[in-house]
Order: C-alpha cells, then structure tokens, then sequence
C-alpha cells in the first residue's frame, strides 16, 4: 500500500513543521509529507531546503481564486492538511473542500485566547494579563471561522509567577512539538473511518 500523504502550511520559523519532519523520519508517524506551502519566505521554507521537501510560496495576489486553484492542486488527494503556524486565512471554498482533513496548532487552550489578533506572543500576553494559571496549546480541525473547529486534543502547561510571555511562550511550543505530531500519526490511522 503507498504511504498516506501530509501537506504543512506553515509562515513562521517552522518549528513544528521541522517536529512533522522528524517524527516522519523517525517513524513517529507513518507517512510522507508531499510539500510545505507557505505564504511568504520564511523560516520553514530554510528547512524545507534543508530536508530536501517540495516548497511552494504562494505570491501575494489580489486574485483571490489564483492561490485558492495552487493550493487545492497541491492538496488533492492527500490524507491530511496540518497549519503549523499558517498566517494567511484559508479561502472558505478550501475549508469546505477538504473539510474534515484540515488541523490547525494552536497556542492556547481554545476556546480561550483564540480569534482574531490572537496570534504569537499576543496569546501569551493575554494568558498573563487574565491571569490564568494555566494555559497549553490545541490541535484542532479547521472550519470557516478562526480557530473555531472542533478541538482534537490538547496539551497543558502551568503558568508560574516567574513566566513571562516569553517563558510561556517556549513552555508551550515544547508541548507543541510533542503534541502535534502524536494528533497527526492518530488522525492518519482513524480518518479514514472519521470522514
Ligand atoms: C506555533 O505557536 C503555532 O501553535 C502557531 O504558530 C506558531 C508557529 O511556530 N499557530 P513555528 O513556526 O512552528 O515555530
């Protein structure tokens, strides 16, 4: 049987991206990742290079329908679609299309801190300014609303008085790393009866 497919979109410095990486190359989980797309140069695509893995940027366009038909080109027929740290809001033709294979990391324990403005260190500013004493981060799937989906799972972190945003935000990116790739190797051995 050919391996199951993943496709990663990701703008940011590809931590999690690079934790997909690995854990395919580990065995961690059971398949390929076809390509990282991504909405600017950034630092997922160093390691895309790096790690020999197709890339694709998606130029910056007025013509809303140019990157909708790249990215559902790119993404069809692949077992599963993971935003790890995917900047640009998905086109809601996209999220009906491949509705129900498409998961989104998340960090904080949604539905707090979710929606607009709440991204990178804005979430762990706000966690410490509610004075939470706990926060983590989500994987969950993506429908048309920000970070709305159905929740898939979820890792906890204790907020201490000595955190900063920072702190936080390192505690909860390791959680990350260990949570994304367990939520996808599971999803890619039970999607099949979930969709
Ligand atoms: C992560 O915190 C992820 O939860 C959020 O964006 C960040 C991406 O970090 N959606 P990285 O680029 O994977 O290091």
């Amino acid at each position: 049987m050919s391996k199951q497919e993943i496709v990663v979109l990701a703008s940011g410095t590809g931590s999690n991206f690079k934790c997909l990486v690995d854990a395919v190359n580990d065995g961690r989980i059971e398949a390929r990742i076809r390509c990282l797309i991504t909405d600017r140069e950034c630092g997922a695509v160093d390691l895309a290079k790096q790690y020999n893995i197709s890339y694709f940027v998606l130029p910056k366009t007025n013509d809303k329908h140019q990157n909708l038909n790249v990215q559902a080109m790119l993404c069809h027929g692949a077992d599963l679609i993971v935003c790890a740290g995917y900047l640009s809001i998905l086109n809601p033709s996209f999220v009906s299309v491949f509705k129900g294979k498409i998961i989104n990391i998340h960090p904080s324990l949604l539905p707090k801190f979710g929606g607009r403005g709440m991204y990178g260190i804005h979430i762990h500013q706000a966690v410490l300014e509610a004075g939470e004493n706990e926060t983590g981060c989500t994987v969950h799937f993506v429908d048309s609303g920000i970070d709305t989906g159905p929740l898939i799972d979820q890792a906890f972190v204790k907020v201490s008085s000595l955190d900063d945003a920072y702190s936080l935000q390192k505690k909860v990116l390791d959680q990350e790393h260990i949570l994304l790739p367990k939520v996808v190797q599971y999803l890619l051995t039970h999607l099949p009866q979930i969709s």
